[in-house]
């Protein structure tokens, strides 16, 4: 999906026309992958564009910023700031947002320290991450032969720009192979979670989903699906998950801000239950679209308006 062009980039403090809104070829991060990043959307509600979780993401976005001793010279509350005037200076009602932190033009060199920082929030608008098709059918996923990195190699709990380089391995693996998405597995061959998304299996009545340590990101949307589930009465427990969890679920599904909240219909060929979105996925996937435009009232508070 090609990105549209927006009126601005804000750029370290600057709202910059979006095609001025360039790096240089010797920009550290291009060369070694040392920065971070944040994915947010932004949704139509009746009361205006609202930013789903914008605080919980920018909080994410500095504690990626710590694991990698990068300096971020704004405050949270700055970065607030300017993505909401962004969004609106846009123009949208419905976007994603793409904040970036990364080591910028001016030092060469694997030391990280000596670097100076530089910080982006970009918007666009983004339809369904994995298809239309995919939010209503279910997708088909594979498990990739790449493992995901464990915390002692490219700290997956940091939303690393180079870290991704694992994601778009495995996603390239399975694209190839004829498969919607990747599910990759831990070192110790546990379950972890998919190139973009955590992983929830629906067992008995629960949602179980694999821990943090299993090598997956702590997902905003994990999070919010979790406490969905636990105020529609549903338990969900961090599990360590093998491969035939998987195939043997009564349901499954995905949930990240790019993709939302997807079922999936088979992994590895196995057809996870009838291979249609089971009903508790249909139902948290629904509850899920409710919130994020505004149509629930007892979770506005995860809404963070642009304009007021
Ligand atoms: C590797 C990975 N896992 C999971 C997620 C889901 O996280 P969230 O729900 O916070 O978007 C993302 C997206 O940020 C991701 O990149």
């Amino acid at each position: 999906m090609p990105i549209q062009a927006m009126k601005y980039v804000w750029m370290n403090g600057e709202l910059v026309p979006f095609e001025d809104a360039n790096v240089h070829v010797l920009t550290h991060a291009l060369h070694y992958g040392y920065g971070v990043f944040e994915g947010i959307r932004a949704y139509e509600t009746p009361q205006g564009s609202a930013i789903f979780r914008l605080t919980d993401h920018i909080n994410r976005f500095y504690e990626s910023a710590k694991i990698l001793m990068m300096e971020i010279p704004y405050t949270a509350t700055e970065l607030i700031e300017a993505t909401k005037r962004l969004v609106d200076e846009n123009g949208h009602a419905s976007c994603y947002i793409r904040p970036i932190a990364y080591l910028g033009y001016g030092e060469m060199g694997l030391n990280p320290l000596t670097g100076k920082t530089d910080v982006a929030i970009a918007t666009w608008p983004w339809g369904a991450y994995l298809g239309e098709e995919g939010l209503a059918r279910g997708i088909r996923a594979k498990i990739s032969s790449f493992k995901r990195h464990d915390p002692n190699i490219i700290p997956p709990a940091a939303k690393t720009t180079g870290g991704y380089i694992n994601s778009a391995l495995a996603k390239a693996e399975v694209i190839k192979a004829g498969y919607d998405e990747a599910i990759m597995l831990s070192g110790q061959g546990n379950v972890s979670e998919c190139t973009g998304e955590n992983i929830f299996i629906v067992k008995n009545g629960m949602l179980l989903t694999p821990s943090d340590a299993s090598g997956a990101l702590s997902g905003i949307t994990r999070k919010t699906i979790t406490q969905v589930a636990k105020d529609m009465g549903i338990e969900t427990h961090e599990a360590q998950l093998l491969r035939t969890d998987l195939y043997l679920a009564d349901e499954m599904f995905i949930t990240g801000t790019a993709a939302e909240v997807v079922p999936v219909s088979s992994v590895d060929d196995r057809v996870i239950g009838t291979g249609e979105p089971g009903k508790i996925s249909k139902e948290l996937q629904r509850r899920y679209f409710q919130i994020v435009t505004g149509s629930d009232p007892a979770y506005d508070h995860w809404l963070e308006y642009v304009k007021g």
